[in-house]
Formats: C-alpha cells, sequence, structure tokens
C-alpha cells in the first residue's frame, strides 16, 4: 500500500494555526489556499495532500477514511462522537472553553429549560448527567441571538474573549469542557501507514511544544 497521507484541514483558525505546525514537519502547501477556491491541495511533500472541508465535516472525512489524517476542534469531536477515530495528539490550537450562556442577571425558568446550540448531543448528555429536564433546539451559528428574541433560555457555544456574548447581553455561565483542537486519525490508515503516521506524529508533537 502507497504511504501517500491525505490531511483534512477546515479554513480559518485552524488552517491558520496548523499550517505552522505542518511546516515544521515539512509539509507546505505549494499555493495559498484561503486565496483558491481549490479544495484539495499538494504540497511540498509530493505524498502529502491538504483537503478543505467545513469544520463539522473533519471527522466524516477521517472516520471514513477519505482522509488519514485531520484537525478537529475537541468540541466538534465530543459532538461527532469520537469512538471511531484515533485523537493522538493535542495540538493546543484553537483554544476556548464550551460553556452554557444565558441573559445577564436572569433567574432560571422553573419550568423545562429551552437550549439552543449548534452542539445538540453535547447538550443532551450535559444536561441528562445534571437530571435536567431540557428541550434542545438545534442552530447552525449565531446563538447568541436566541435568548433575545425568546427562541431559548440559554445558548452553549465556544467562549474565548468573552466579547461575543457580551456584546449581546450574554454571560458565560457553566463550564463544559476546556476546548483545543486534535490530530484525528483514521483507525485503519493508523494500521497500514503506521510508520508514516507516526513519524508525523512525532514531527507534529515537537512542533506543538516549540510553539508552547
Ligand atoms: P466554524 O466555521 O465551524 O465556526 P471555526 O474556524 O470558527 O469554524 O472554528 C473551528 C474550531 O475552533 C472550533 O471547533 C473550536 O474548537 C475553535 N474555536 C471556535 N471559535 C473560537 C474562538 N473564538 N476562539 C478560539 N477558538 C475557537
Ligand atoms: C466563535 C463562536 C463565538 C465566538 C466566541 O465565532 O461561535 O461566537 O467565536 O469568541 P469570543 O468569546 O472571543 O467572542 P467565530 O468567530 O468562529 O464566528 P462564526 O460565527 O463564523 O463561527
Ligand atoms: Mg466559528
Amino acid at each position: 500500500m502507497s504511504q501517500s497521507l491525505t490531511i483534512a484541514l477546515s479554513k480559518g483558525r485552524i488552517l491558520d494555526d496548523t499550517l505552522p505546525l505542518l511546516k515544521e514537519a515539512g509539509i507546505e502547501p505549494l499555493e495559498d489556499l484561503e486565496k483558491s477556491r481549490k479544495l484539495i491541495f499538494s504540497t511540498s511533500d509530493p505524498d502529502v495532500r491538504l483537503l478543505i472541508v467545513r469544520a463539522t465535516d473533519v471527522p466524516t472525512y477521517v472516520e471514513h477514511g477519505a482522509a488519514d489524517l485531520g484537525v478537529a476542534g475537541k468540541d466538534v469531536l465530543m459532538e461527532y462522537g469520537s469512538q471511531g477515530l484515533y485523537e493522538p495528539l493535542d495540538l493546543k490550537i484553537a483554544i476556548c472553553k464550551l460553556m452554557t450562556a444565558g441573559p445577564v442577571n436572569t433567574p432560571e425558568p422553573s419550568g423545562r429549560l429551552k437550549v439552543a446550540t449548534k452542539f445538540v448531543n453535547v447538550a443532551r448528555r450535559y444536561y441528562a448527567e445534571q437530571g435536567r429536564q431540557v428541550d434542545v433546539i438545534k442552530l447552525y451559528g449565531s446563538m447568541e441571538l436566541a435568548p433575545l428574541v425568546g427562541l431559548a433560555d440559554k445558548i452553549i457555544d465556544v467562549v474565548d474573549t468573552g466579547n461575543t456574548l457580551r456584546a449581546n447581553g450574554l454571560e458565560p455561565q457553566e463550564m463544559i469542557a476546556d476546548i483545543s483542537s486534535r490530530l484525528i486519525v483514521n483507525k485503519a490508515s493508523m494500521k497500514m501507514k503506521h510508520a508514516r503516521i507516526k513519524a508525523l506524529i512525532d514531527l507534529l508533537a515537537a512542533a506543538v511544544e516549540r510553539h508552547a
């Protein structure tokens, strides 16, 4: 079997923060990914190519073997369910927290709580552990809007500076998890291309330490 590698990344902060690490591991795209409309990119290593996919689709490409490796936020992995994937390395990039948030100085409703989020599996699990009855409302973005217009009492979203919450009259409340992005690996690829992947993980781990 060929030892070529396909790596799935998403545009934005994951790409911005992963490219310097890949560069230190000897992998540089041959063109500017942010400027191109292409979705498959060759790199300075003729055996390595990069795919650009939506952040939430990275685990899907890797679990099904369409990519050998990928970089995904822990929030995305918690929501996707990562038992079908290996997660060998914390890249310590795109650091934030997954939290509940709600309107400032507003008491909780006594009945069922309405929670809007794109992380519906995480939300159900979190409130089930608390023994709290909730209605979870699936959104795809702009979660902060939901409590302002009566769609939900609270949201679950990632928080970094808290600026987005503050700008919308919301406050961070309960901490669910510390988040950073992880290298993920297809289980069959890890077996079939073990030497190649192990070498890349070691190079990336050294790069992560240098950036720490
Ligand atoms: P999306 O288009 O899905 O929002 P992003 O590039 O914004 O993709 O987010 C990718 C990952 O980066 C998320 O899964 C999360 O782990 C992390 N992240 C999201 N927002 C922030 C933020 N404001 N600061 C730091 N990390 C973040
Ligand atoms: C993310 C997230 C929050 C915000 C949190 O949005 O969905 O809205 O960052 O960061 P803060 O606490 O520093 O304000 P992002 O910037 O990724 O925009 P998006 O809606 O395009 O995902
Ligand atoms: Mg985002």
